[in-house]
């Protein structure tokens, strides 16, 4: 039994605790933070948090195991974000100062780092998947992609982006071969983008 479902509210631990064991370039990032709830505040909470239908998650016999989230449109995510998913994050999280992993993730939540406008404006969409080890290389990640691809474009949506560390060679693989092409690059990775069909 494996299905692929719009996401609810009741997805958001397991959506976190996918998130956290694929941060390492794909590998289990749990070593290397103390507080484990920090890269899903970030990567996958307010995806989840502010909803609009085009969040999917794929479970199995033994719970979740990935999920695609995005945004339609980055710019007014962001402004959602900066009133609605920040401020309470940036009280619970105080600068802390460190060079850590953690600290990264907090400093990004204090001064979350803002799409470039010429790129929001080409690839207003933006997203994040991950899926656990278990269901990888089966195709899911091209099923998820080319549903949200579809409804995308299905929104009049220009072309969408993300973000990908230089040393994921097989996301960079899989983002290559479903058509993304780089479009800007990023400290420790790329951002890749697809236009989509009008
Ligand atoms: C990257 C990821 C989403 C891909 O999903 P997947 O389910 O493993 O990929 P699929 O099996 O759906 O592959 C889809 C297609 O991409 C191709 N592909 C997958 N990885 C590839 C690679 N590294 N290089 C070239 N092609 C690749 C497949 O051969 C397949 O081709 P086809 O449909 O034309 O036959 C998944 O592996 C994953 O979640 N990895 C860990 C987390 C991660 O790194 N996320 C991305 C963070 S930016």
């Amino acid at each position: 039994m494996l299905r692929i479902e719009v996401a609810g509210i009741h997805d958001l631990p397991g959506a976190y605790r996918t998130c956290i064991l694929t941060a390492a370039d794909g590998q289990d990032a749990t070593a290397l933070h103390r507080d484990p709830d920090l890269l899903g505040h970030v990567y996958v909470g307010p995806y989840l948090a502010r909803g609009l239908g085009t969040q999917l998650v794929i479970v199995d016999e033994a719970g979740h195991a990935g999920y695609l989230v995005s945004t339609d449109d980055t710019a007014s995510f962001e402004a959602w974000t900066e009133s609605a998913w920040w401020p309470a994050l940036r009280r619970r999280y105080p600068r802390p100062g460190d060079g850590s992993r953690d600290a990264r993730l907090i400093e990004h939540i204090h001064a979350p780092p803002l799409t470039p406008a010429a790129i929001a404006a080409e690839y207003p969409a933006h997203l994040h998947i991950d899926l656990l080890e278990r269901v990888r290389g089966t195709g899911l990640g091209r099923l998820l992609m080319v549903r949200l691809l579809a409804e995308l474009t299905a929104r009049g949506v220009a072309g969408v982006h993300l973000g990908v560390s230089a040393e994921n060679d097989n996301a960079v693989g899989f983002y290559d071969h479903l058509g993304f092409r780089e479009i800007a690059r990023e400290p420790g990775g790329s951002l890749m983008g697809l236009r989509l069909a009008r």
